[in-house]
């Protein structure tokens, strides 16, 4: 008879800080059945060992699509397919289709406008001599970045935050659905706005004229999907990114020295970052597609199957002393953007967003510290972050350096 474990009994402490929680679950073995906290409350299998999450990840047998199971979930209901729910080969063409206009040329042609959209956001931040990071800095850089790549002229950030908040990390059932309907509603006018408005050079037109062009290879629903993934994805996860480098950079002072002292160690600092809290928990939900077999414990056909990320990445037997932020060890191959066919697609634009945010808060912030304990941690096992970052910076912030 399998144990279930409750993730719910464990209460506030374990959304507050999980970690302590899943090396306890990582000492009595890589893999669990367990259930998660309401609103869900339903059972899954957690993959909590590094090796075993990184095999998990790249494993066919775990697919993505539950419609082979017979499920539609909320959002594919809703919105339409898009390639977290998607398998090869669906997930094989719209992954193509995508990275033909998503390319890196295309990231890197952004360095000097997030350089430039940085700049604004402290300008207006830095004379305040004390803000909320998460409303000053580390939401309006990506949501700005997102929108302005995708090419979405006027979006009505505060009803949209909410949105796509309720969507990573729901409060209730009711609210969930509501979220999603209202989105689906709000990407369908977004896509038919730009439809109308002409062509023009951003992402969304580019995907838009795809389908145009190549007949049915993008559906109206795909193409909802893509908007939506992207935006979502392009903006929930770097805010916690962000905030969640600078929350460890301020609560490990011998660190931030060490990175103010040396600026080479930057990239390091933010990869320690993504592996030391990364913004995603959990990997999105994997469903067996036949039986097998992880670490010796059987899932049958058909069960859900959830993997660690944020526990993987503190495994001990991947990374030694794993509880120590540390922006110098070596933190290849951390799983904080996934692993296989689902890697994060951008991936390359959040590493330049955080590098450029970091840098540039810490040169023109040299007294920055804490103002106060952070706001609550997002609810939910999808995503990690405070909702707040409270910092201050004393009297000779706010000087941009010209180079
Ligand atoms: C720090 C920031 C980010 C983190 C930690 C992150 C993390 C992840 C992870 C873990 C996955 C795989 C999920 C799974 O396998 O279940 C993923 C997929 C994805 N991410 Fe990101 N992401 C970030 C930023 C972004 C940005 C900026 C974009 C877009 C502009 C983006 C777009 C995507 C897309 C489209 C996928 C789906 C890829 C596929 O299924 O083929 N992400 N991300």
């Amino acid at each position: 008879m399998t144990t279930v474990i409750d993730l719910g009994e464990w209460g506030d402490g374990f959304r507050r800080d999980p970690h302590p929680f899943y090396a306890r679950l990582r000492e009595r073995g890589p893999v669990h059945r367990v259930r998660v906290p309401p609103p869900d409350g339903h059972e899954t299998w957690l993959v909590v060992g590094y090796e075993e999450a990184r095999a998990a990840l790249a494993d066919p047998r775990l697919s993505k699509d539950a419609t082979r199971i017979g499920v539609t979930f909320l959002d594919e209901q809703l919105i339409g397919k898009y390639l977290l729910v998607a398998d090869p080969p669906v997930h094989t063409r719209l992954r193509a289709l995508v990275s033909r206009a998503f390319t890196m040329r295309r990231v890197e042609e952004l360095r000097p406008r997030i350089q430039g959209i940085t700049d604004e956001l402290l300008d207006a931040m830095l004379p305040l001599g004390r803000a909320d990071l998460v409303e000053s800095l580390a939401y309006p850089l990506p949501i700005t970045v997102i929108c302005e790549l995708l090419g979405v002229p006027e979006l009505d950030r505060a009803e949209f935050r909410k949105l796509s908040n309720e969507a990573v990390a729901p409060t209730s059932a009711e609210s969930e659905y509501d979220a999603f309907a209202r989105l689906a509603e709000y990407l369908t006018e977004l896509i038919e706005d730009k439809r109308c408005s002409g062509p023009s050079e951003d992402l969304l037109s580019d995907l838009i004229r795809t389908t145009a062009e190549d007949g049915d290879r993008l559906s109206p629903g795909e193409l909802r999907g893509m908007a939506f993934i992207l935006l979502i994805a392009g903006h929930e996860t770097t805010v916690n990114l962000i905030t969640n480098a600078v929350h460890a950079l301020l609560t490990h002072p011998d660190q931030l020295a060490a990175l103010r002292a040396d600026p080479a160690l930057l990239d390091g600092a933010v990869e320690e970052a993504l592996r030391y809290e990364g913004p995603v928990e959990n990997a999105t939900f994997r469903f067996a597609a036949e039986p097998l077999e992880i670490a010796g414990t059987h899932i049958a056909a058909g069960e859900a199957v959830m993997i660690g990320l944020t526990a993987a990445d503190r495994d001990a037997a991947r990374f030694p002393a794993p509880d120590r932020f540390d922006i110098r060890r070596d933190t290849r191959g951390h799983l904080a953007f996934g692993h296989g066919i689902h890697y994060c697609l951008g991936a390359p634009l959040a590493r330049l967003e955080a590098r450029t945010a970091l840098r540039s808060l810490l040169d023109r912030a040299p007294a920055l510290a804490l103002d106060g304990p952070p706001g609550d941690w997002l609810p939910g096992m999808l995503i990690r972050g405070t909702r707040t970052l409270p910092v201050r910076w004393g009297q000779r912030g706010g000087l941009r350096l010209v180079r």
